[in-house]
């Protein structure tokens, strides 16, 4: 069954936790898919893990419609949220509007997200006053990096703590869907999570949020750079593939592979007529 954003309202509404992990093409969004996840973001952690880049900041619009096409094409039933990069909504409500209409109609994602509380809420109200769902984001917002002075967990004080959870009702109130809460205290994202009727999908953010997500590189452990403390390795894929791989180098060096039944043929009678 197709996830809409009414999954994600009656998953809250019956206290049901919700899945979601991050797809850049389409063969991984297949498999996540067919795996039953509740949603699919092309994040703009495609700038680390697919680019190779520090932070998400080079990370163009080009790029998220580019793999939210493939992901679509992959993934028949998680909702399917495309990221909006960093300077693609903070110039105007226009640009915003125009930005979210993008990926919804050149990508075909079901819903975009975007971070920032009450500097992004005008373009909030806008891309939803457009038809098109937005999922909020706040907290270690990756695309503040050099405004934190680094990749720093959010909402530690009294203060900082009060002002997510005010970032977070007017989100809400903006009429997001749903809101990522990343690097913030545990406690803080339950104070979060009570007060707002969206669903909250945690990372980094502990287990009391309305869902999880992580970016599949870090959970599949094909991501070694840095391994977040909030990462959990369900598999380590990448130690798999480097076996394969090295064993399909020594098969191609021995001349193992290919083998009989990996090759075609050509009947005698023609290739008689090539000697
Ligand atoms: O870009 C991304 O993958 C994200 C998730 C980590 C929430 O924003």
């Amino acid at each position: 069954m197709k996830n809409t954003i009414l999954t994600f309202k009656k998953a809250k509404e019956d206290g049901k936790k919700l899945s979601m992990l991050t797809a850049y093409d389409y063969s991984m969004a297949k498999i996540i898919d067919e795996s039953g996840i509740n949603g699919i973001l092309i994040g703009d952690s495609l700038g680390m893990v697919v680019k190779g880049d520090e932070d998400t900041l080079s990370v163009t619009l080009e790029e998220i419609i580019y793999h939210t096409k493939a992901v679509k094409k992959g993934a028949k039933n998680a909702l399917i949220v495309s990221d909006m990069p960093f300077l693609s909504y903070h110039v105007s409500k226009e640009q915003a509007v125009l930005n979210a209409g993008r990926l919804i109609k050149e990508g075909g994602a079901n819903a975009v997200k975007l971070e920032g509380g009450a500097n992004v809420i005008g373009q909030i109200r806008a891309i939803v006053n457009a038809q098109i769902p937005v999922m909020g984001h706040l907290g270690l917002t990756p695309q503040s990096v050099n405004a934190f002075g680094g990749f720093r967990v959010q909402g530690k004080s009294e203060e900082t703590a009060k002002k997510l959870i005010e970032d977070a009702k007017l989100i809400e109130d903006a009429g997001a869907f749903s809101i990522v809460l990343e690097g913030i205290p545990a406690k803080v994202a339950q104070l979060i999570t009570d007060s707002v009727s969206i669903p909250t999908i945690g990372i980094g953010a502990g287990a009391n949020c309305d869902g999880q997500i992580l970016v599949y590189q870090d959970m599949l452990g094909m991501f070694n750079d840095f391994v977040p403390k909030f990462v959990k390795q369900y598999a380590n894929i990448g130690s798999v593939m480097t076996e394969a791989i090295c064993s399909y180098i020594s098969e191609v060096e021995n001349g193992s592979f290919p083998e009989e039944k990996h090759t075609y043929k050509i009947d005698e009678s023609e290739l008689n007529k090539l000697y």
